[in-house]
């Protein structure tokens, strides 16, 4: 092409990057004035997350353990507090600002782009799990501090424990599935790695891949070890599920979902180092639930139990990780027996009408909640999450009889509040309660 040719193009070049350069101005503009509008006014004011009344009530629960005294505005969306002002902006989870500075769980939404992602909670796809916000919120209304004990029995994923770890308070997680151990081991293990441990190449990568097909893949490092394990089941999982990756490629796939995992944590160190975090390990357990009130070394240990046992046959936790433990060689069956309301023999007794199915659930629930009980200190606090299912058009009353139960066994009962699910897909489940109770 000759000079003459290439000489108009950038001229028009130029024209194209002023238009840029306007384009933004305007939009800064734009969005400052969008902000100025639509912002509540004040400097200690709603996180654009709180969506529901149910939200309210989660800000009103947390702002009581976190400050002095305090009152919502819920109409001009801020609040007033008398208290530590850096205390409550680096726990509180509904609030944007503090005193005109943005909080820790401001900056975890938008680093994440997420208000459930943050950090290591969106490490596997476990279904049933928890906000981490509600923890969060439970942790705080708690008056929890960095000396106190935390236990989940019904751990899953782990975001009680990953939520408390990130907040400097030890707690001790347990659960009977292996794959749910497993994730909640490395989101504990991944607070405390070095940026270096998780420097790995495409070539590496692709490598490491082929060993985990050949089932041949082992590193010095468990951790590492694990995590790619469960990079690959995320990989094979997605990949049975939607034809929508195939275009990636299975190798394509892990690659990008390893990378998002390094991302969490480099997000998540930049954010430690701002607010100075003090992270903690958690104690994980491969055990049952049940035990819990015969196990002696818990015996009035802990001040708070945050859990959600699973709620009547809505989930198949163990069929949906059916791909991993057919790699890792686990008998899902024998996993699957010591579930929650799964023992062989069914109850004699009939209550209400019930399924025989749903009153044997029942009285596991029963015996799992004075585990709780007596692994509670005198005055300790326990939330536990339940959901209603409808089984064959019948409403299964799980949250009153949870609440019955926590009353028989000894609690008194605090309050409870209902946190609709929106735009839940699945309509047998409306919503689920958070009881409240005390010992
Ligand atoms: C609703 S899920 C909890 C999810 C968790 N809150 C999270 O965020 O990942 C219920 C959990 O209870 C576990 N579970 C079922 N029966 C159990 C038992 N007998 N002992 C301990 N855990 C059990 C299941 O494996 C499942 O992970």
């Amino acid at each position: 092409m000759s000079k003459a040719g290439i000489l108009p193009l950038f001229e028009q070049q130029e024209v194209k990057s002023k238009q840029v350069e306007d384009y933004e101005k305007i939009i800064e503009e734009y969005s400052k004035e969008f902000r100025k509008i639509v912002l509540p006014e004040g400097d200690t004011i709603f996180g654009f997350w709180m969506q529901t009344l149910a939200d309210l009530d989660l800000l009103d629960l947390e702002l009581g353990g976190l400050t002095d005294s305090y009152t919502i505005d819920p109409i001009r969306r801020t609040v007033k507090f008398s208290g530590d002002p850096e205390r409550l902006r680096k726990r509180v989870a509904h609030l944007e600002k503090v005193n005109g500075k943005t909080t820790l769980y401001t900056d975890f939404v938008d680093a994440y782009g997420d208000t459930n992602a943050y950090a290591f909670h969106n490490l596997y796809p476990y279904k049933g799990k928890f906000y981490p916000r509600v923890v969060r919120t439970l942790i705080n209304a708690f008056g929890l501090t960095e000396n106190s004990l935390i236990l989940d029995p019904f751990n899953g994923s782990g975001t009680t424990t990953h939520e408390a770890s990130l907040m400097g308070i030890k707690s001790v997680g347990i659960d009977i599935t292996p794959m749910g151990v497993m994730i909640t081991k490395l989101k504990n293990e991944l607070l405390f790695k070095k940026p270096k441990d998780l420097e790995f190449s495409n070539d590496d990568l692709i490598a490491i891949l082929n060993d985990i097909e050949r089932k041949q893949w082992n590193h010095e490092d468990e951790t590492i070890k694990n995590l790619m394990l469960i990079v690959y089941f995320d990989t094979i999982d997605a990949f049975a599920r939607t034809s929508r990756y195939r275009k990636k490629g299975e190798v394509g796939l892990f690659i990008e979902k390893f990378n998002y995992i390094k991302k969490c944590y480099e997000k998540l160190m930049t954010i430690k180092q701002k607010y100075g975090l003090e992270f903690t390990k958690a104690d994980i357990l491969e055990d049952d639930a049940l035990r819990l009130k015969d196990m002696e070394e818990f015996k009035e240990k802990f001040d708070a139990i945050i859990t959600s046992p699973p709620y009547y046959f809505s989930i198949d936790y163990v069929g949906k990780d059916k791909l991993a433990y057919e790699y890792l060689g686990l008998d899902m069956k024998k996993i699957e027996a010591k579930y929650l309301g799964m023992k062989n023999s069914l109850p004699k007794k009939k209550i209400g009408g019930l399924p025989a199915k749903v009153i044997q659930y029942y009285e596991d629930l029963k015996v799992s909640i004075e585990g709780m009980y007596n692994a509670l200190k005198p005055g300790g606090k326990l939330a536990i999450i339940v959901g209603d299912s409808t089984v064959s058009g019948k409403k299964i009353p799980t949250t009153i009889m949870t609440k019955k139960f926590c009353e028989e066994v000894g609690f008194t009962f605090k309050k409870l509040i209902f946190n609709p699910l929106l735009g839940a897909r699945n309509r047998a489940i409306r919503g689920e309660s958070i009881i409240i109770c005390e010992k």
